[in-house]
């Protein structure tokens, strides 16, 4: 099935497709990212060094964003339509940046993951482990 999945470069030419399925993602595990806003992460997005969009018979079905920082290179989004899910989509995506980080002599990956979400387990079996760092957040008026 992942062998008719083709990965191609975030552009213009596709980041409205690409928009569409980060939205179905994301929503899908209870986030609300309107089209206009998911259009405007899409188009961010594409300005980084490895962000691809997963096409399967004219439509996109996965999406993948990461960039060089530093000396690492930093995982900001992937995720996959939810009728393609289990299906190994995300896996290609993955392997996809792993070649990417590879190809640019950087050995480090990171990302910012929810240790709630279904995702997070996946990403332990792929060797990831916590940096020890957590996220705080203040609500300004509500301290
Ligand atoms: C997490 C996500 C990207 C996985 O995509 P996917 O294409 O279904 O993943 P794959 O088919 O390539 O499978 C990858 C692994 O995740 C596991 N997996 C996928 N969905 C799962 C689920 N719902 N429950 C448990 N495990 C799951 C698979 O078993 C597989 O593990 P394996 O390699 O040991 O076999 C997808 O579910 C998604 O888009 N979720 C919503 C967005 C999100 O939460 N993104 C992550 C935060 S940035």
């Amino acid at each position: 099935m992942t062998r008719s999945v083709k990965l191609e470069k975030i552009s213009s030419l596709n980041h409205e497709l690409a928009a569409k399925v980060f939205q179905e993602a994301f929503n899908y595990v209870g986030q609300n990212w309107s089209e206009t806003e998911s259009i405007k992460y899409v188009e961010r997005i594409a300005k980084y060094a490895c962000s691809y969009v997963a096409i399967l018979e004219g439509a996109a079905v996965g999406i993948i964003a990461a960039d060089i920082k530093d000396d690492h290179l930093f995982v900001d989004a992937i995720g996959v339509s939810p009728k393609h899910m289990k299906e190994g989509i995300a896996t290609l995506l993955w392997n996809q940046a792993k070649s990417f980080a590879k190809q640019s002599n950087i050995s480090i990956i990171k990302m910012i993951a929810d240790p709630k979400s279904l995702a997070y387990s996946w990403y332990k079996k792929l060797g990831f482990s916590e940096t020890g760092w957590v996220e705080l957040l203040l609500e300004i008026g509500k301290e």
